[in-house]
């Protein structure tokens, strides 16, 4: 019970590694805030925490409106009283070669996967350095690190949000919240299993663990980085690949 009675805001949380992640956050105690964009996903994972005996509760958020993300936090601290964990995980793809990237393609994956955690993170940090403590960490990717072919805007924002820990890191720490990255390899969410059979094939293939991880395998790092357990790490970007890049 490493999260005991911690307060975990969780975004796109109704799918993938966000659902693992409110899975396993509830299982080693913490008090889970499921947040997304898709209210039925929200309900069925509210309902399905709450069948184990955890705390949740659930709230449709699209992290490109700052006014959805208040209404979220005035609501937790009113339910919780604090605010310990943010995990900004929800993002998404619009793939396409630069070339053939539209405007409109670039301009929603900024906004989702970057703006999006400037806002989440700017509506919980006031709480969190009144508490003098916090963590907030980030869903980056391998692909924030090394680049990815037909992905010029998903890229960016990956880079980016390894950008906002350092940052973050720095201005924060002395008010007791730790800022970290998370960045997955290939992960069998439905974000990758939508791919063609023969993609897929190929990603498992250039992974010396030759297989995708699972999203448990993702939200375990997200765990241990939301413990105290990792009370020295900050600033950090995890890669978390089957040794991929290898
Ligand atoms: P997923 O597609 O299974 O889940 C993403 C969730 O975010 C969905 O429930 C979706 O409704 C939600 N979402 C989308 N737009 C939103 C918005 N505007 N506001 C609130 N929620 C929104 O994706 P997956 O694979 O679980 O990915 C989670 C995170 O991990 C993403 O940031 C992704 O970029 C990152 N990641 C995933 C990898 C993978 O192989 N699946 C690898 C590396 C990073």
């Amino acid at each position: 019970m490493k999260l005991k009675d911690k307060v975990a805001i969780i975004t796109g949380s109704a799918s993938g590694i966000g659902e693992a992640t409110a899975i396993r956050f509830a299982a080693d105690g913490a008090k889970v805030v499921v947040c997304d964009v898709n209210q039925a996903g929200v309900d069925r994972v509210v309902a399905d925490l709450v069948a184990t005996g955890a705390v949740a509760a659930g709230f449709v958020v699209d992290v490109t409106n700052k006014e959805s993300i208040v209404a979220m936090v005035d609501a937790v601290k009113a339910q919780f009283g604090r605010i310990d964990i943010l995990v900004n995980n929800a993002g998404i793809t619009q793939d396409a070669q630069l070339y053939k990237m539209t405007d409109d393609q670039f301009d929603r994956v900024i906004d989702i996967n970057l703006k999006g955690v400037y806002n989440c993170t700017k509506a919980v940090v006031d709480t969190m350095i009144e508490q003098n403590s916090g963590v907030i960490l980030n869903a980056s990717s391998v692909v924030g690190v090394y680049g990815n072919f037909g992905q010029t805007n998903y890229a960016a924002t990956k880079f980016g949000v390894i950008g906002f820990v350092k940052t973050w890191a720095k201005e924060l720490g002395k008010k007791g919240i730790r800022a970290n990255a998370v960045c997955p390899g290939f992960v069998a969410t439905p974000m990758v299993k939508a791919m063609p059979e023969k993609v897929l094939q190929g990603m498992e293939e250039k992974v010396p663990m030759k297989r995708l991880a699972q999203p448990s395998e993702i939200a375990s790092v997200y765990a241990f980085l939301a413990s105290d357990d990792a009370s020295y790490i900050n600033g950090a970007a995890i890669e978390v690949t089957g040794g991929l890049t290898l």
